[in-house]
């Protein structure tokens, strides 16, 4: 693939100020886009593909889209994981049609073209002709002719791949104050799958990104989180990132105290609001330590979500310029008693496309493309909540771990 139209992006300044000020175009240009494709999706780096959990057995598949390109996670005869190109070799048709199944093989439906668990080609019908006529030329090697298989790396239960082998290991790609956020909730403990939702947002992929890196958003817009404790300025609090601002996590900590006065004459602060199921909120700590609330973004791909007792991978497929879809996979312990897992369910009503809470974000993110793509090419958003600098914040009035994204995004994509 060439470099996504190079002479119109050399053509681009971003504004002064560094990564504290966003200009427009990067949520509207397609030569933008092409390139986010090339050197970030199909770039070296590690892409969330699913969980473990989805695949357990032998032949047990998932499809799923990372960047522009569908892939097949397939658990291998010996128990290894194989994350393959949707595409057959023969005429490039995507062969799996299913999100997730169970095969002893994989035939592509057009000419029957049929692959191993690991992508080799095993066969195809008439290689040798029908009674002398036509078939395959005789230096045809089926060896050379597999699937497109992507570098894989696995850690407690999380599956991650890359189109480019990345230079690092995951754990060196997360750096240890990640790595520590992640081990947190992939301890080791087996994981169950409790359901997916499925949504398309019409709005540029980074601007999810930016949400969940973004707590001062969080403590205003949500009436939900504030009225009922679950994320308010006046807690502990941190916004914290790895050393290239690549990764980030935003940690809470709920309290029953009062809200301070300063929260109660928000708007958004309903404290006579009650709930009629005060069930739809009873959070247990199960964690060590302090934080209720830790939503870690990884790069570039995903959204560790753990609220709460409701937790979720959500996974970014970016689109076009102005589209994604979000896939999230709701998830808990296998070992959960059944009140644990009927609490998760019901915490998990906040999430999702009409999530309690998540319904304002999905709103909020259409609303700004709009803005975006009306306003001029080159206005630009201002990120200066908390200064200028990407360090981390013990508080939530900071944008700093958007700035974080923007300092690393600006040195992958040479802008
Ligand atoms: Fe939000």
């Amino acid at each position: 693939m060439a470099d996504g139209g190079t002479a119109g992006i050399a053509a681009r300044r971003w504004p002064e100020n560094g990564a504290a000020r966003i200009p427009n175009w990067v949520y509207t240009d397609p030569d933008i886009f092409a390139r986010e494709l090339e050197r970030i999706f199909a770039g070296p780096s590690w892409l969330y593909a699913c969980l473990e959990a989805e695949i357990p057995n032998p032949g047990d598949f998932k499809r799923s889209r990372l960047g522009a390109r569908e892939v097949v996670a397939v658990r291998d005869k010996d128990g290894t994981i194989n994350v393959l190109v949707n595409r057959c070799a023969h005429r490039s048709m995507q062969f799996c049609q299913a999100n997730r199944g169970s095969v002893k093989e994989f035939t592509c439906p057009y000419h029957q073209w049929t692959y191993d668990l690991g992508g080799r080609l095993l066969g195809l019908p008439f290689r040798r002709g029908f009674k002398g006529k036509g078939g395959m030329p005789e230096d045809f090697r089926p060896e050379e002719r597999g699937l497109e298989r992507l570098a894989v790396t696995t850690r407690n239960g999380v599956v991650f791949a890359s189109f480019a082998q990345p230079n690092e290991t995951l754990e060196t790609y997360l750096g240890p104050k990640m790595l520590g956020y992640f081990d947190r909730v992939f301890s080791g403990r087996k994981l169950e799958v409790l359901g997916y939702y499925r949504q398309r947002i019409p709005s540029n992929w980074k601007l999810m990104m930016e949400n969940i890196k973004d707590p001062y958003h969080a403590g205003l817009l949500h009436v939900f989180l504030i009225t009922f404790g679950l994320f308010r300025f006046d807690q502990n609090s941190s916004t914290e990132m790895d050393e290239t601002g690549r990764h980030g996590v935003l940690v809470s900590r709920r309290s029953d105290d009062k809200a301070d006065d300063a929260i109660a004459r928000l708007p958004q602060y309903r404290d006579k609001l009650t709930l009629t199921d005060p069930r739809l909120i009873d959070p247990v700590r199960e964690f060590p330590g302090e934080p209720t609330v830790v939503m870690q973004t990884l790069w570039p791909n995903l959204i560790v979500q753990q609220q709460s007792n409701a937790m979720a991978m959500r996974q970014i497929v970016p689109l076009d310029a102005g589209n994604f879809d979000l896939v999230w996979t709701v998830f808990g312990y296998a070992d959960d008693p059944p009140e644990m897992r009927q609490r998760r369910l019901r915490q998990a009503n906040l999430f999702g496309p009409a999530g309690l809470v998540s319904i304002d974000d999905s709103e909020a993110m259409l609303l700004s493309q709009a803005g975006i793509a009306a306003g001029k090419d080159d206005a630009d958003g201002i990120v200066e909540m908390g200064g200028r600098g990407i360090e981390d914040h013990h508080h939530m009035l900071t944008e700093n771990a958007i700035r974080g994204f923007y300092h690393h995004y600006r040195s992958v994509m040479g802008l």
